[in-house]
């Protein structure tokens, strides 16, 4: 068991977590609703936080490789923006994959604001919606890079 400090939206944590523990994981037993299991071997997106603002799969991730790093969850304030978009296209059906949706999508237009809705969308190739809601959630993109220009 090793000693963590990460922070998550803005607040500070220190876990004690064994060295194999996961960052899903890890968010999980912080209770970050942000922070959602599915497929668990990097294939479906769905657990997609931001490590210093970087896009990637915390099932993947090992709590220990990121000590002292800034996580970003969709329940933080950094992406109420982008949820807002996502809500007003209505983007959602179940919702499981939206958190991961509207943190992929803020991460690409955070690294490049000029950036086109069909370049965003193609970064969105690795998260996966089994409801289908892949319209809305295209319109959601559309609205945020419509606002962004
Ligand atoms: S749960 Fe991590 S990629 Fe599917
Ligand atoms: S809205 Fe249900 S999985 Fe995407």
């Amino acid at each position: 068991v090793t000693e963590v400090e990460l922070v998550v939206d803005g607040h500070r944590h220190v876990v004690s977590v064994p060295v194999e523990e996961t960052l899903l994981e890890t968010l999980r037993e912080l209770d970050s609703p942000g922070a959602r299991y599915c497929c668990g071997i990097g294939v479906c997106g769905t657990c997609t936080v931001l490590v210093d603002g970087a896009a990637v799969s915390s099932c993947l991730l090992l709590t220990v490789m990121v000590a002292g790093r800034e996580i970003t969850t969709a329940a933080g304030e950094a992406t109420a923006r982008t949820r807002d978009a996502f809500v007003h296209s209505g983007a959602f059906q179940c919702s499981y994959c939206i958190p991961a949706m509207a943190l992929t999508v803020h991460a690409a237009l955070a690294e490049d604001p000029a950036r086109s809705a069909a370049s965003v969308c193609e970064q969105l190739g690795g998260n996966l919606c089994r409801c289908g809601s892949y319209p809305q959630i295209r319109e959601a993109v559309e609205r945020l890079v419509e606002e962004s220009s």
